[in-house]
């Protein structure tokens, strides 16, 4: 007999109602957490949560708190996510360093994982490479941003 028995049936449902009660309330527990942390210090944009110790830390030293705490230096891809970064900029009082940079061509601005940006927010005249030393973002507390100098200190913001 190549079927299934009625109790090995019976067994997997059991299984997957018990797997889905657990899905409903895990799902339950995430957004509670989500809110919370929201509430607290973050904010949130579709699927990413915007977390910021308060700190001011050069380009590299931000991408690396970032990756250390598991997330990664703050890189806005649509204006919800400008958006919601320039909120904890605004409550800082503090310009945000991005994770977004042109050291390997002049010019052309790229995210961490190397791939060229799909979204910007300029200020009119920028990116200008001031004195030919600005290799790095920062979002201003408008949300406007500005090429500036990689050791520049700016508000450390992880996106996880
Ligand atoms: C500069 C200006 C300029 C911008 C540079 C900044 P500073 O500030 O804001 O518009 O393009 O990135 O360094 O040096 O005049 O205080
Ligand atoms: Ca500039």
């Amino acid at each position: 007999d190549k079927g299934y028995s009625d109790s090995v049936i019976e067994t997997l449902r059991a299984k997957v109602n018990n797997m889905e009660a657990e899905l409903r309330h895990l799902k339950l527990n995430m957004a509670m957490q989500k809110k919370a942390l929201v509430f607290s210090k973050g904010t949130s944009a579709a699927e990413k949560l915007y977390v910021t110790n308060g700190e001011e830390a050069t380009y590299e030293d931000a991408k690396a708190t970032c990756t250390k705490a598991e997330g990664q230096l703050a890189s806005p891809m649509n204006d919800a996510e400008n958006k919601a970064i320039s909120i904890l900029s605004l409550q800082y009082n503090k310009p945000v360093v991005l994770g977004i940079d042109d050291k390997q061509n002049e010019g052309t601005f790229k995210y961490l994982n190397n791939e060229k940006i799909v979204f910007s927010n300029w200020k009119p005249g920028e990116p200008n490479n001031d004195n030919g030393v600005e290799d790095c973002v920062e979002l201003r507390t408008n949300g406007i941003w500005n090429d500036m100098n990689c050791n520049s200190k700016r508000l450390t913001v992880c996106e996880f």
